[in-house]
């Protein structure tokens, strides 16, 4: 999938005429294991070593993501700019998908990269047959693709999360209606962590 944005400033010296400086296109496609190194440098900016601690990693730790839900984002010269993976999990019992980490480079944000990734991620999982996923991340920002404090009310991670940013989507009506109980990996049993970020 690929994009063109026309990136807006203002003229210098007018106040009110926007003019287009540039254009700049970038492409969505599947991660390669090619793109593995440039990923985790891309995730170490963005997140810094703390993302090794998160309750999320450790849902992660040993687990692929789900077949067809690991997506990059490359710019005109073919770096990645943008990365996505969406995990396999179960949810009080229910299967779910747990979405993260999502980063986008410093220096091409606010351009619907982070956007693009999100609504071809979730577009796929429903063409995959997938019915909910669930995220830790900033309500502020994920509100927006329709993600809901209420879907995880009465779900638990195997370690510490801030509730407000531990959101819901449901891909299918229904689908987290009721829900309660453990998040876990889809393919391990539910362990409590010692300890977690
Ligand atoms: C969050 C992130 C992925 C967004 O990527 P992006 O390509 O800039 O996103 P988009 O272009 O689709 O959207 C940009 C908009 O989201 C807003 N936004 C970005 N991060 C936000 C946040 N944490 N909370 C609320 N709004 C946020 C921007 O202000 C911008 O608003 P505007 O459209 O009104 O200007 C990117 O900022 C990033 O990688 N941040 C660091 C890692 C991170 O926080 N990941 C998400 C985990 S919560």
């Amino acid at each position: 999938m690929a994009f063109e944005l026309a990136c807006l400033d203002h003229a210098p010296g007018s106040l009110i005429a926007p003019v287009a400086l540039a254009l700049s296109a970038f492409a969505i496609r599947d991660e390669a294991p090619s793109d593995i190194d440039a990923r985790e440098a891309l995730l170490d900016d963005a997140f810094g070593p703390a993302r090794f601690l998160k309750t999320c990693q450790r849902l992660r730790d040993g687990s692929a993501p789900a077949p067809g839900l690991a997506l990059v984002a490359t710019n005109d010269d073919g770096a990645l700019i943008g990365t996505v993976r969406l995990w396999p999990a179960r949810a009080g019992g229910r299967d779910a998908l747990l979405l993260g980490p999502l980063a986008v480079a410093a220096s091409s944000r606010s351009l619907g990269i982070g956007r693009a990734l999100i609504e071809e991620s979730l577009a796929r999982a429903v063409e995959l047959g997938h019915r909910a996923v669930l995220l830790v991340g900033d309500a502020p920002y994920y509100a927006r693709f329709g993600f809901e404090r209420r879907f995880t009310e009465r779900l638990t991670m195997p370690g510490p999360v801030e509730r407000a940013r531990f959101l819901g989507l449901e891909l299918v009506a229904g689908a987290l209606e009721g829900v309660r109980g453990r998040v876990i990996p889809a393919a391990r049993p539910a362990v409590d962590l010692p300890r977690a970020a």
